[in-house]
């Protein structure tokens, strides 16, 4: 079987893990768990993105060797990326030994489509990014997300040809045989495509000493996005091994700041390799915090493991994948956390709890799990709106809820205890049945539910699964 290839971005290691980096992680893991659920055998990347100037300066102003900085703080993001529940089958570094040579073998294949040209204007260090003049006067000479002056750039570069490829990306985009979702920043992203410049893709070695030397020419260095694209197949092992059993990638998730980078440079460098574009990016919206972009000038950052402290981890991927859109951008507060697993805790909690006691009291023996068909379900998590697709299997609960609520089965069981069995093994085997696709995003309390109503003996949790705390 074809394997199914997920990707997520690497994030540059100059800080510690955020709110916005689980987002990549939490929706990769749950398409991952759907295409397992499907039959699929699905290969999840993730890594981090070490070279660059900043995480040399960061580095710098530490004390700590560049590599022992970025050594650190790779850690950090696997060990993250394990706080969340996520399994990943491949980590890749762009340090590397291995990612750096097939870096630079990539590079000397796409030379046909590299020249050497002067490049003077603007660039953003925060975003590693170049900046057209216009950008430059529109944002007063100071990027808006990292509130930082640009820098005037005046060097020698190399140049990857965007033109070469263009017609070529535009028609994939639009046939959607490279598939954008949401639609609407397809739609924005055509637009810039059409003006969109061929992309520098070096800098000089006394500008930037920290990144993977340019095949024959060791006076410059890849500019970080050329080496950090690569990582999707250097991780597979290109160009050493024949990678289609992965490539195309079924679906490349990065956030809605980097689709450009996914949508126009990666498919032109693919281009020129003969490797097929992947079949879908999608492009997830922005976590604020109290309405604001998380910053750490404005200070309102809130530490992942600080949410993950108050009520666990179930908790902290009901809210992101239930509450936060996949696609728009989508807000964080304390309030709106605890009502989150509130919710959790009276719809889910309750539920098992009381459907639990009742089938000990009746003795109700578990059973096995019905799988059963949900186009809803399928149509939504296929179009990428997983917190859509969440919200149908909440409201299956709900009704459940409202079963139990209508039936009684504890009035039941003293006028009809045979009736009352029905309605018990009846609300036990739908349980499970939307449980299954519950595993998906909260695996934990689903892996804890299956197993209390698949027991012999059904018995009710000794302590809540959400406790009020
Ligand atoms: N290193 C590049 C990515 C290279 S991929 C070949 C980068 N790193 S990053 O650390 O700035 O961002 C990593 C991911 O986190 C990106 O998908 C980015 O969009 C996402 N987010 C960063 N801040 C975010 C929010 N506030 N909210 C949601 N996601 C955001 O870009």
């Amino acid at each position: 079987m074809k394997e199914s290839y997920i990707t997520t971005a690497i994030p540059y290691v100059n800080g510690n893990p955020h709110l916005g980096h689980a987002m990549d992680y939490l929706l990769a893991d749950t398409l991952r768990r759907y295409m397992l659920y499907c039959g699929k055998k699905v290969r999840l990347q993730a890594g981090t993105d070490e070279h660059g100037n900043k995480i040399f300066k960061k580095a710098a102003e530490q004390g700590i060797p560049t590599q022992e900085f970025v050594d650190i703080n790779a850690q950090k993001f696997q060990d993250f990326i394990h706080s969340l529940g996520v399994d990943y089958t491949d980590f890749i570094r762009t340090t590397s030994p291995d990612h750096e040579r097939r870096c630079q073998e990539i590079w000397t294949k796409l030379s046909d489509h590299i020249y050497k040209d002067k490049y003077e204007g603007w660039y953003c260090e925060g975003c590693e990014s170049y900046v057209t003049d216009k950008e430059h006067d529109d944002n007063h000479s100071e990027c808006p997300d990292h509130k930082k002056p640009y820098i005037k750039l005046s060097e020698e570069n190399y140049y990857l040809s965007i033109a070469d490829f263009k017609d070529e990306i535009r028609d994939a985009i639009e046939s959607d045989e490279l598939k954008i979702t949401p639609a609407f920043r397809k739609k924005e992203f055509l637009n810039l495509l059409k003006n969109m410049p061929d992309v520098s893709i070096s800098r000089p070695k006394e500008q930037v000493e920290w990144g993977v030397s340019v095949p024959n020419d060791d006076s410059q260095v890849m500019y970080v996005w050329i080496d950090a694209l690569a990582n999707y197949i250097t991780v597979l092992g290109y160009p050493d091994n024949d990678i289609s059993k992965d490539w195309p990638a079924h679906t490349q998730i990065v956030g809605k700041d980097i689709l450009r980078f996914h949508a126009g440079i990666w498919p032109a460098m693919l281009l020129g390799l003969g490797l097929p574009l992947p079949r879908n990016l999608l492009a997830h919206g922005f976590i604020t915090v109290n309405g604001e972009k998380m910053s750490k000038s404005v200070g309102n950052v809130i530490p992942p493991e600080d949410i993950l402290a108050k009520h666990g981890l179930a908790a902290f991927r009901y809210f992101f994948l239930r509450h936060a859109s996949t696609t728009e951008d989508s807000d964080f507060t304390w309030d709106k956390y605890e009502a989150s697993y509130n919710e959790l805790a009276n719809d889910l909690g309750n539920l098992v709890q009381r459907l639990a006691t009742l089938c000990k009291k009746n003795s109700i023996a578990g059973q096995k799990v019905k799988q059963r068909t949900n186009p809803n379900f399928d149509d939504r998590m296929e179009r990428y709106e997983f917190n859509l697709a969440f919200d149908i299997l909440w409201d299956g609960i709900s009704e459940l809820n409202k079963r139990i609520d209508a039936e009684k089965p504890w009035a039941l069981a003293k006028s009809d205890p045979q009736k009352a069995k029905e309605v018990l093994t009846k609300l036990v085997a739908d349980l499970l049945t939307i449980n299954d696709r519950l595993k998906l995003f909260l695996p934990d309390v689903g892996e804890t539910i299956e197993k209390i109503f698949t027991a012999t003996e059904i018995q009710p949790p000794s302590t809540p699964l959400f406790p009020k705390n």
